[in-house]
C-alpha cells in the first residue's frame, strides 16, 4: 500500500553571539575551525529562525528549501552534508526497525524564516542551520543529543553548532581529522547568570559584502596577525572567559569580550586586501561604551561585533539605566545609519530600545 502521508516537524532556534570568536577553518570540507570559541545564546531575543521540515513519497524528486519566501539552493556541499548525515541516522533506525516508515528515502521540503536580517552579521547562519538540523532530526525522530546535533549543524555553518544549546556555549575545536570531536558543549545555563543582558544595535540590516565563509578563508591565507591570534590570544581568552563565567565576574567577562572582538577585527584589517566589517557608527558605539564605563568608574558594558557593523552590548540587569540610557542619549540622537535597536534579555521577553528607555523615564 502506497504511503501518501506528509510527515512534518517544526522548530525554532535562536542566534548566538560569540564573546570569543570563531574565525578560520583548518578543514573547509568538514568545517573544522582553527580555534575554539565561546558564545552566549540569545534565547529570549527577537532574533530567531523558524523552520519546518517535511517529507513525503508524494513530493517530486529532489530536496528543496524555501528561505524567507524564496527558493534557495540546497546543492551546496554544506547543506548536502547536513541532509546526508541526518538521513544516514534515520536509515539506521529504519534498518533496525522495519515497521518504521522509510522517511530517509523521501524528498525533503524545508521552509525557513528568519525574523531578522539574513547575512548581515547577526548570526543568521547560526540560527538557520541549528533550526534546519533540529527540524529534520525531529521529523526523523532521531534520539540525538544536542551535542550530536551540533556535530551535524557545524557542517552547515560553524557558529550553528553553538545555537543548539542555551546559555553559555563553547565550541571545542577538537583534534581529530574526521571532526568527530569538534562540537558544542554548554559551559553554563542561562540561569547561572540570570542578570546578563544583551542589547543589539542594528546599525545596518544590509547583506554584508564579504560572507563569513569567504572572509575567514582570506584571513587564514594572508594574515600574519591571525597566526598569533590562534596560537596565543584565543587559548588565553577561552580560559579566562570560562573562569569569568563560572565566577560571574562581569568586569573580566567584559574585558575579554571587547579584547577578543578587537583582536578578530584586527586580523580582518590585517587580511590582504583588508576586510572591514565595522563602520563609523560601529566605532561610535565602541566610544560610547568606553564613555559609559569611564563615567561609571567600573566596567558595566562590553561591546562585540561579528562579521558586520552591528554592535552587541552585554551588560547586567542592575546597570540597565546607565547602559541603555546613556547609549540612547549618546547614539540615538545624532547618528546617521541608526536604524533600529532591540533590547535582548536572556530572561525576559525582548522590548525595543524605545520601550526600554520609556520604562526608565
Ligand atoms: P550571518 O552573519 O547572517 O550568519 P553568513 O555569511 O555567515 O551571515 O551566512 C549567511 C548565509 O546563511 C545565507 O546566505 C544562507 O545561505 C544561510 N542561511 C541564513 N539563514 C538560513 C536559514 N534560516 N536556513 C538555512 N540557511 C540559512
Ligand atoms: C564572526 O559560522 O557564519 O560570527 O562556518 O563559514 O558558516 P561558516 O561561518 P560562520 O562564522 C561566524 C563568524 C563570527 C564569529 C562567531 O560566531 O564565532
Ligand atoms: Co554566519
Amino acid at each position: 500500500m502506497a504511503d501518501n502521508t506528509v510527515y512534518r516537524a517544526s522548530t525554532t532556534a535562536p542566534v548566538n553571539i560569540a564573546v570569543v570568536k570563531y574565525w578560520g577553518k583548518r578543514d573547509a570540507k568538514l568545517n573544522l575551525p582553527t580555534n575554539s570559541s565561546l558564545s552566549v545564546t540569545l534565547a529570549q531575543s527577537d532574533l530567531r529562525t523558524l523552520t519546518t521540515a517535511s517529507c513525503s513519497a508524494t513530493y517530486p524528486e529532489g530536496d528543496t528549501l524555501i528561505l524567507n519566501g524564496e527558493p534557495s539552493d540546497v546543492s551546496g556541499a554544506r547543506t548536502q552534508a547536513c541532509f546526508r548525515e541526518l538521513r544516514a541516522r534515520r536509515a539506521a533506525l529504519e534498518a533496525a526497525d522495519p515497521s518504521l516508515p522509510k522517511l530517509s528515502t523521501m524528498p525533503l521540503r524545508i521552509v525557513s524564516e528568519n525574523n531578522f536580517p539574513t547575512a548581515a552579521g547577526l548570526a543568521s547562519s547560526a540560527a538557520g542551520f541549528a533550526a534546519l538540523v533540529r527540524a529534520i532530526a525531529n521529523l526523523y525522530e532521531l534520539p540525538a543529543s544536542p551535542s550530536e546535533l551540533s556535530l551535524i549543524a557545524r557542517q552547515g555553518s560553524g557558529s550553528a553548532c553553538r545555537s543548539l544549546f542555551g546559555g553559555y556555549v563553547a565550541w571545542r575545536m577538537g583534534e581529530k581529522a574526521d571532526g568527530s570531536d569538534s562540537l558544542a558543549v554548554q559551559v553554563a545555563e542561562a540561569s547561572h547568570w540570570p542578570e546578563m543582558r544583551a542589547l543589539i544595535l542594528v546599525v545596518s540590516a544590509a547583506k554584508k559584502g564579504v560572507s563569513s565563509t569567504s572572509g575567514m578563508q582570506q584571513t587564514v591565507a594572508t594574515s600574519g596577525l591571525f597566526k598569533e591570534r590562534i596560537a596565543t590570544v584565543v587559548p588565553k581568552h577561552m580560559e579566562a572567559m570560562e573562569k569569568a563565567i563560572k565566577e560571574r565576574d562581569f568586569a573580566t567577562f567584559a574585558e575579554i569580550t571587547m579584547r577578543d572582538s578587537n583582536s578578530f577585527h584586527a586580523t580582518c584589517a590585517d587580511t590582504y586586501p583588508p576586510i572591514f566589517y565595522m563602520n563609523d557608527v560601529s566605532r561610535a558605539a565602541i566610544r560610547a561604551v568606553e564613555q559609559i564605563n569611564d563615567a561609571a568608574g567600573r566596567t558595566v558594558a562590553a561591546y562585540t561585533f561579528d562579521a558586520g557593523p552591528n554592535a552587541v552590548i552585554y551588560y547586567l540587569e542592575q546597570d540597565t539605566d546607565i547602559v541603555v540610557g546613556t547609549l540612547y542619549s549618546v547614539l540615538g540622537a545624532g547618528i546617521d545609519g541608526w536604524k533600529q535597536s532591540i533590547v535582548e534579555s536572556l530572561k525576559q521577553p525582548a522590548v525595543t530600545l524605545d520601550e526600554a528607555v520609556a520604562g526608565l523615564l
